[in-house]
């Protein structure tokens, strides 16, 4: 029986989905979500907060300030309530509510920033109140996670060691990109293992971190619209940039099947599924999808049909437009 005296010592991490009976496609799905945090974030999270003590940056009275669209600040909301610290996060108006309350309920304090800065966007905006903050008082801890390196240690340590423990024959990882954390830890973890495997990002169209224009993104977690510090994309052998229309169909394609994912996993498996259908040995090859996120706190936005139409246009018009240029694995979910 295990028996957990932090609440972010419940973390179930070797989960994996095999998405074959969904999509009739080779893809495993390593859930990263199955935490009280509810995403891949508490890893970054714990990592740069024990850092920080370690280094004697965070220490009794400290508020943690942090830029996040959610998930990051989410954890370091339980984290900080559970080791005595404040907490301030800087988000932005594509912030769910589910997660601004979330926050809010283990007593962090929630600011909204809801104009871009320029090119920059709301990104720009967020990293620029958290700097002004940080300039007008010292109690106030920014741990950084677009530069912090202990972000892709937490992936380098952990995730990456996990997927190989479970596939020691994997061909293919496929990682969504927000900071990079996840991608970089992967990335460089399986660089140094003698099998070569094939790194493949994913990321929404209309950021910025692979080079693409900036363009207006509703769906909050992957993407940028300022290039991460973090990332090395000489490290990264393949780019599938997914549109949001094509994140909620997949989402709602797994919906249908029982598996209610978030907007990020959606996302990650759209562009796994793209890339697996232009390769002709995709069934030799043994492929895992890093899911960071689960469904429920996306339930205002890609599961709601109102809000769906009010950003994306009418379903049914996207859902035949979308399977135009679907792959042959998407399609194979109605079959
Ligand atoms: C749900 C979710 N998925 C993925 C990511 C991106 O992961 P990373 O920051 O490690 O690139 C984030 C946040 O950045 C997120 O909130």
């Amino acid at each position: 029986m295990p028996v957990v005296s932090a609440p972010y010592e419940i973390n179930a991490d070797d989960v994996f989905v095999n998405l074959e009976s969904v999509f009739g496609a080779p893809l495993h799905l390593k859930c990263e979500g199955f935490n009280l945090a509810g995403s891949v974030k508490l890893k970054a999270a714990l990592e740069m907060v024990r850092a920080a003590e370690r280094d004697n940056i965070l220490t009794p009275g400290s508020v943690i300030v942090e830029s996040s669209s959610g998930n990051l600040g989410i954890a370091l909301s339980m984290i900080a309530a559970h080791r005595g610290y404040g907490f301030l996060c800087v988000t932005d108006s594509r912030c769910n509510r589910a997660s601004r309350r979330l926050m809010e309920s283990f007593g962090a304090e929630v600011r909204v920033v809801t104009q871009a800065a320029g090119e920059r966007g709301l990104l720009g905006a967020r990293l620029d109140m958290v700097r002004e903050l940080c300039e007008e008082g010292s109690k106030y801890v920014w741990l950084n996670q677009y530069a912090n390196p202990n972000n892709w240690q937490a992936h380098y340590r952990t995730t990456a060691p996990a997927v190989a423990a479970e596939f020691p024959e994997l061909d293919v990882l496929f990682i969504g990109a927000g900071t990079g954390g996840t991608l970089m830890g992967c990335a460089r973890y399986f660089r140094e293992q003698p099998r070569p495997v094939t790194i493949v990002a994913v990321d929404s169209v209309g950021s910025v971190t692979f080079g693409g224009p900036a363009l207006p993104r509703m769906i909050p977690g992957l993407g940028a619209g300022v290039r991460p510090p973090l990332l090395d994309s000489s490290l990264v052998d393949d780019v599938v940039m997914v549109p949001e229309r094509d994140t909620l169909h997949t989402c709602h394609a797994m919906a249908r099947r029982g598996f209610l994912f978030g907007g990020s996993t959606g996302t990650v498996v759209s562009g796994a599924l793209r890339w697996l259908a232009a390769r002709r040995d995709a069934a030799e090859l043994t492929t895992v999808a890093l899911a960071p996120d689960q469904g429920e706190r996306y339930l205002d936005s890609v599961y709601d049909p109102q809000w769906v139409e009010r950003h994306f246009g009418s379903p049914r018009s996207w859902d035949n437009a979308a399977d135009r240029d679907l792959p042959a694995y998407q399609l194979a979910r109605d079959a």
